[in-house]
């Protein structure tokens, strides 16, 4: 099934198509996210024990590995929360942030009684569940994001395009416990630049990393075939490419100093269905936190 998230053309310049191997109903984003899902198999009721342990799930942003990966499962037995966030590899400990600050609440809001959600911006992604998230490589669904522009010589772009990305998925995978990610660039037809940035949950053995990307970048072909840019996001792995350097390459290179030994952070008392109120709450926590990194 294919959606064709025709307002969310103007503000991400390209065509979106959202693809879900789920038969559960969807939820279109907002623009804001540039993707989520809130699962409906599975509600919570208000005030339960899986709410409040919701309610504490900025504990999750103490976890930090340091290279921008955090990890939590909060509560006990089926009420468990597990929760992993994601930042891309290149972008900065605060700006990583306030990205997964803002998608616990915004996340919160748009799934206000499912107790699994996922959302996906730019520079991070959080997702939260009472399954087992890590160590599960189900997929529920992947998205991906095409720029309807054709290279002007697809083959070309192409015999370009796939040793590029061969190359950054053995990188990415090869990357360790800590850290699976890689940025680089090839040239492509007439002098052209081809940029490109893979990345793994952690989490994952090089072995699954490998294959997680690989069955996302074999679907290039398929889905993206000549086009100038695209991107895939899945839960476990995402690439993207462009014809542009989208990102931080002064960042990409520089290892993080040893992990930052956070206080716990006060547990914020978030009502049902957080609000603005409660986020600039939630932010004056961590926005103290944040100066204590740096
Ligand atoms: C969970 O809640 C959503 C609406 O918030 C509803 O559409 C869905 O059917 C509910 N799922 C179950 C299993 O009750
Ligand atoms: C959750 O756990 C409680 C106590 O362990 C049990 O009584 C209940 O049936 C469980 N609920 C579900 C949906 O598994
Ligand atoms: C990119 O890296 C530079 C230098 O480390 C940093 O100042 C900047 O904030 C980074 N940008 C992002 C989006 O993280
Ligand atoms: C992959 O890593 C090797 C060794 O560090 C490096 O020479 C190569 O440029 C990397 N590939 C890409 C596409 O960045
Ligand atoms: C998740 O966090 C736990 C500690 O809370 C840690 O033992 C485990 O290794 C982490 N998982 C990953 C994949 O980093
Ligand atoms: C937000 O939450 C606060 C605290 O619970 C409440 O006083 C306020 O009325 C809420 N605002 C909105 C717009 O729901």
């Amino acid at each position: 099934m294919f959606i064709l998230a025709g307002n969310l053309l103007l503000w991400l310049l390209s065509f979106m198509f959202i693809y879900f191997i789920h038969n559960t109903t969807p939820t279109l984003a907002q623009p804001d996210f540039l993707s989520y899902y809130c699962e409906n198999a599975a509600n919570y009721s208000v005030n339960s024990a899986y709410q409040q342990n919701l309610n504490s799930l900025s504990a999750l942003f103490t976890t930090n590995n340091p290279y921008g990966f955090y990890n939590l499962s909060t509560g006990q037995g089926n009420n468990t929360v597990n929760s992993v966030a994601l930042c891309r590899g290149d972008i900065n400990p605060d700006v990583c942030l306030r990205c997964l600050i803002d998608s616990l609440v915004k996340l919160r809001q748009l799934c206000p009684n499912q107790k699994e959600a996922i959302g996906y911006y730019d520079y991070c992604m959080l997702r939260y569940s009472n399954d087992v998230i890590l160590g599960s490589i189900r997929l529920k669904f992947y998205v991906y994001l095409a720029n309807p522009q054709n290279a002007m010589d697809i083959d070309r772009f192409n015999g370009a395009l796939g040793p590029l990305m061969k190359d950054l998925r053995v990188n990415a995978s090869a990357g360790g416990p800590l850290r699976k990610f890689a940025s680089g660039s090839t040239t492509g037809p007439d002098f052209s630049t081809i940029y490109g940035l893979v990345q793994c949950t952690p989490g994952l053995s090089e072995l699954d990393c490998v294959s997680c990307l690989e069955d996302a970048i074999n679907r290039i072909a398929q889905l993206f075939n000549g086009k100038i840019g695209g991107r895939m996001l899945l839960p476990m792995c995402t690439f993207r490419y462009e014809n542009y350097r989208f990102f931080n390459q002064s960042a990409a290179v520089i290892q993080p100093s040893a992990p930052p030994n956070l206080p716990p952070i006060a547990r914020p008392s978030a009502p049902p269905g957080m609000n603005l109120s409660v986020s600039t709450q939630l932010c004056v926590n961590l926005c103290l936190i944040m100066k204590s990194i740096n």
